[in-house]
C-alpha cells in the first residue's frame, strides 16, 4: 500500500489509474481503524477495483472542548488493517495540506447540518462537509464510501454533493457491531469496563424500536417512546436524542416509511455514543 501526503499526490494516482481505466474508490476516515472501517475499504476495493482511504483527523470538526487533542491515534496499526482490507492507497495529509495557511472557506450545510448531531455539536457538520468536499475534490473518486452508523453525516454529505454537482457517487454500508450489539466506534476506546456494558443500552433501544416496527407500528411518537423507556432502564446513561426523522431532511417524521431514520445519542460518562436503525 502507497502512502501519499499531499493534495496533488493523491490526484496524479487517482488521475493515473482513471487513465488506466480503473474506477477509484474513496474512503475518508479519521483513522483509530476498525473493522467498521475495514468493512468500508472491502466494500470500496470489490466495487471499484481500487481503493483509497484517507486518515486526518480533522481539526474542523471537533467543537473546543472536545476530544481532538486525546483522539485515538494508532498509525502503524490502521496502515496494516487498511492494508490488510486491500486498500491500495492511504493518503494521510497534514493539517497544513488540507487547510492551507489563510485557509477562509468553509461549508454550511444549512438546516441539516443543525439538526441530530449538528445541534448538539454546534459547528461540527460545517467541519465535516469542508473536509469530506476538500477529500472529494483532492480524489476525483468515482465512489466514495461512508457508514451508515453515522447517519446524521450521511444526509449532510449527500445534500452538500448533491448541491455543489460534485461528480462522486455517496454509497452508504450498513453498522458493523459487535457480538453483543455495541455499534463499533474509534470512541468505544474510551469506555471503563462499567461503561461498556452501560453502552449496550442504544444497541438495546435501537433493536426494540425494530422490533415494535416489525410488528406494524409506524407512529413516530410511539417509536420514540419505546427508545426512551429503554433508556430509561439504564440511568447512568444520559439521552442526547431520541428521534424518528426523514433520512434526508433529518426533520421529525409522524408516520415512518421509506426513508425513514430511527436514531439515537447519549453520553455513556464523558463519552457520547450514536446507533441508529432505517426503519421502513
Ligand atoms: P470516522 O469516525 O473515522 O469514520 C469513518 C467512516 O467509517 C464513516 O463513514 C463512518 O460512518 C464509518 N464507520 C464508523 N463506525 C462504523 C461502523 N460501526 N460500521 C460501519 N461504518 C462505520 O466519520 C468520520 O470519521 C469523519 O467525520 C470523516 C467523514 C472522515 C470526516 O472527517
Amino acid at each position: 500500500m502507497e502512502i501519499l501526503r499531499t493534495v496533488a499526490e493523491l490526484r496524479a494516482w487517482s488521475r493515473g489509474e482513471r487513465g488506466k481505466g480503473n474506477t477509484v474508490g474513496l474512503v475518508p476516515t479519521m483513522g483509530a481503524l476498525h473493522a467498521g472501517h475495514a468493512s468500508l475499504i472491502e466494500a470500496a476495493v470489490r466495487s471499484c477495483g481500487r481503493a483509497a482511504v484517507s486518515i486526518f483527523v480533522n481539526p474542523t470538526q471537533f467543537g473546543p472542548n472536545e476530544d481532538f487533542a486525546r483522539y485515538p491515534r494508532s498509525w502503524e496499526a490502521d496502515l496494516r488493517l487498511a492494508g490488510a482490507a486491500g486498500a491500495h492507497v492511504a493518503f494521510a495529509p497534514a493539517v497544513e495540506e488540507m487547510y492551507p495557511a489563510g485557509g477562509a472557506t468553509f461549508l454550511e450545510v444549512e438546516g441539516i447540518g443543525d439538526r441530530l448531531d449538528g445541534a448538539s455539536r454546534p459547528g461540527h457538520f460545517r467541519g465535516v462537509a469542508t473536509v469530506v468536499a476538500k477529500l472529494l475534490i483532492a480524489c476525483e473518486a468515482d465512489r466514495a464510501f461512508f457508514g451508515q452508523k453515522d447517519a446524521a453525516q450521511v444526509a449532510v454529505i449527500r445534500r452538500m454533493v448533491l448541491d455543489l454537482r460534485i461528480g462522486t457517487e455517496i454509497v452508504v454500508c450498513p453498522i458493523v457491531r459487535e457480538a453483543d450489539g455495541l455499534a463499533l466506534s474509534s470512541r468505544n476506546l474510551y469506555l471503563s469496563v462499567e461503561e461498556r456494558r452501560q453502552a449496550l443500552v442504544l444497541s438495546r433501544a435501537v433493536r426494540a424500536v425494530e422490533a415494535l416496527v416489525a410488528a406494524g407500528e409506524r407512529r413516530g411518537e410511539a417509536l420514540v417512546s419505546a427508545g426512551r423507556a429503554v433508556f430509561a432502564g439504564e440511568p447512568g446513561v444520559r439521552v442526547d436524542y431520541v428521534v424518528v426523522v426523514d433520512w434526508g431532511t433529518l426533520l421529525p417524521v409522524e408516520v415512518a416509511g421509506a426513508g425513514t431514520l430511527f436514531a439515537v445519542a447519549a453520553w455513556v460518562g464523558k463519552t457520547r455514543l450514536i446507533d441508529n436503525a432505517v426503519i421502513a
